[in-house]
């Protein structure tokens, strides 16, 4: 009988707070600056992966939605990388599904490469640490490196493969925000995070956020110390608009909002003002995450059901990070 090798995992997008934009190096996927994130617990993604001598090439399928020619490209060469490392030679048949929708700024990426990668590993047989599996699926995907971790994580930008990875800096039950993912548009982005990244060094703001970047990072991870909510929001909110400030200088400009974006942006300050304590982040593309704490998610909640262009909300807590389900999806 042929041999088969077959593992599947779920993995959790993540939303940074401490945002990564810009890279040193674009091949390895070194970022410019440390990032701080936390997992999703209601967006994420599963996969299988088998490795057969049955399959005469490598071939992805996403449940729900097309894959392109590209998308397909980027996982057959991570899918190398990690042949080359396990020493196999087998093809591979790789099955995902989403619970949400991708390309509309809700990090696919993160949950999608984090995936991906612990489960091809375990059907190579690749037993790696953490820390290994992180630098792994950095090579994928930068904000996935992440999404392996437990938790509250930090990725350390480091200078190299060796010295660029995520670890946890606090557990998923440490402290119970939630953050409220606001899908204000299907449309999906123009231009991807990829090629952004590569853009960030035409702005000139980026060298003055790269210099403010340690202190911000040292005042975020002593809110987190404290539990200070107030804190740890507004700092939340105004790096998401600090980074959203070089792309939209970059050339050509990055835009990545829509009106409801902007409405929704506008609202969230005013419900402040008001007494009702969120704060808003926001990825590439047009979707927002709205940071609050569980008293205050009623109030939200009835308050965003009431606009029209809010499409779907989901509501997250802080989760784990990748790890292997007992259930294939073929
Ligand atoms: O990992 P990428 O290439 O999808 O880039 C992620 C970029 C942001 O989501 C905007 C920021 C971040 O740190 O997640």
């Amino acid at each position: 009988m042929a041999k088969k090798l077959k593992a599947t995992c779920q993995s959790p997008a993540n939303i940074a707070f401490i945002k990564y934009w810009g890279k040193k190096n674009e091949k390895l996927r070194i970022p410019q600056n440390n990032s701080i994130s936390m997992n999703l617990s209601n967006i994420y993604t599963i996969t299988t992966v088998e490795f057969s001598e049955d399959y005469p090439k490598d071939s992805f399928e996403l449940r729900n939605e097309p894959v392109s020619e590209k998308e397909k490209k980027r996982v057959f060469e991570h899918l190398d990388r990690i042949r080359k490392k396990a020493g196999i030679a087998y093809k591979a048949r790789v099955v995902s599904i989403n619970n949400f929708p991708k390309s509309t700024g809700l990090s696919s990426s993160s949950s999608g490469f984090s995936a991906l990668t612990l489960a091809a590993c375990l059907a190579a047989g690749l037993n790696l640490s953490k820390r290994e599996m992180s630098k792994l699926t950095r090579q994928a995907s930068g904000s996935a490196c992440r999404s392996i971790a437990d938790g509250f994580v930090e990725w350390q930008a480091g200078n190299n493969d060796k010295t660029s990875y995520a670890y946890s800096l606090f557990s998923s039950d440490y402290w119970k925000i939630y953050d409220v993912v606001v899908i204000v548009s299907k449309e999906k982005k123009q231009v991807s995070s990829t090629r952004g990244h590569a853009l960030a060094k035409t702005s000139p703001f980026l060298k003055k956020r790269l210099e403010k970047m340690e202190k911000k990072i040292k005042d975020l991870k002593n809110h987190f110390k404290n539990r200070d909510f107030s804190a740890f929001g507004e700092l939340s909110e105004k790096e998401a608009l600090n980074m959203h400030a070089v792309m939209i200088t970059s050339s050509p400009s990055l835009l990545y909002w829509t009106t409801g974006t902007l409405n929704l942006m506008k609202l969230i300050q005013q419900w402040r003002k008001k007494g009702l304590e969120v704060y808003f982040t926001i990825n590439t593309g047009q979707d927002i995450h709205i940071l609050t704490l569980e008293k205050n998610l009623k109030r939200l909640t009835r308050k965003l059901k009431s606009l029209k262009f809010v499409k779907k909300i989901i509501v997250n807590k802080p989760t784990l990070g990748t790890r292997e389900i007992k259930k294939h999806l073929f």
